[in-house]
C-alpha cells in the first residue's frame, strides 16, 4: 500500500494535519525554533503540511525547508504546486545514505505520519541524527499503536483480501506490538 497519490492524498489527509498543528503548536509555545533555521521535512508527501503548517509556525526568519519523499509522483507535485526560493522538494529515501550535504546540515527535523511506515527504523535514525546540527532538534510525528491495523490483520487472513493485503505487515508500524503501550 504505497502512499504514491498526491491529489488524492491532499483530499483525505485531515489526520496528519490535525496531528501536525497539535504538535507544532505546542513545540512553538515552548518557542524551540532558531531564527535564520534551515529545516528539513522527511517524508514531505505532497508538500501541503509542509507549506501550510509546518512553515506556519517558523519565525520568518527561516533560511530554508527541505522536504524529502521516496515518492518521484509526490515530490514532483510538491515543487509544482508548493515550491519557492525557500521551499524545495526533493527525492530521497531515507532509507538511504544521507546526501552529503544535508549531513550536520539542519537546525530542525520535522516528520509527520511518515516513519511508522518505514521497517527499517535504525537506520532512519540515525539519518535524521546526523542531518543536525550540534544543538540541533528534531519533532517527528508517527503512529504506534493504531486500532486500525488489527483490522487490516484480521482482513489479510479472510479470503476476499488476502491478496490485496499480502504485504500488511510491511505497513504496519513497528510500534503497534509493543509493549509499552
Ligand atoms: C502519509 S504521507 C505523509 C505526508 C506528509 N508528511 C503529511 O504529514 O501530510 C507519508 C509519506 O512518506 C513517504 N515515505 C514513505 N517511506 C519513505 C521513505 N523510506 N523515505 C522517504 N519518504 C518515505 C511516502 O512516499 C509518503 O509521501
Amino acid at each position: 500500500m504505497e502512499m504514491d497519490l498526491p491529489q488524492l492524498y491532499r483530499q483525505v489527509a485531515f489526520l496528519p494535519k490535525r496531528d501536525a498543528n497539535i504538535v507544532l503548536k505546542e513545540f512553538s509555545i515552548n518557542n524551540k525554533w532558531k531564527e535564520n533555521a534551515y529545516i528539513a521535512d522527511f517524508g514531505s508527501g505532497d508538500g501541503s503540511t509542509t507549506t501550510n503548517i509546518l512553515q506556519k509556525y517558523l519565525p520568518t526568519s527561516y533560511k530554508k525547508i527541505i522536504g524529502c519523499d521516496k515518492s518521484a509522483r509526490m515530490v514532483e507535485f510538491a515543487n509544482e504546486n508548493y515550491g519557492t526560493d525557500k521551499i524545495e522538494f526533493i527525492k530521497w529515501d531515507i532509507t538511504e545514505e544521507l546526501p552529503q550535504p544535508w549531513r550536520v546540515a539542519f537546525d530542525h527535523a520535522f516528520s509527520s505520519y511518515t516513519l511508522q511506515r518505514i521497517q527499517e527504523q535504525t537506520r532512519a535514525f540515525s539519518n535524521i541524527y546526523d542531518s543536525l546540527k550540534v544543538g540541533g532538534s528534531c519533532l517527528l510525528l508517527f503512529l504506534g499503536r493504531y486500532s486500525p491495523y488489527d483490522i487490516f490483520r484480521a482482513l489479510s487472513r479472510s479470503k476476499k483480501w488476502a491478496e490485496d493485503l499480502k504485504n500488511v505487515e510491511m505497513f504496519i508500524s513497528p510500534y503497534h506490538d509493543s509493549q509499552a503501550w
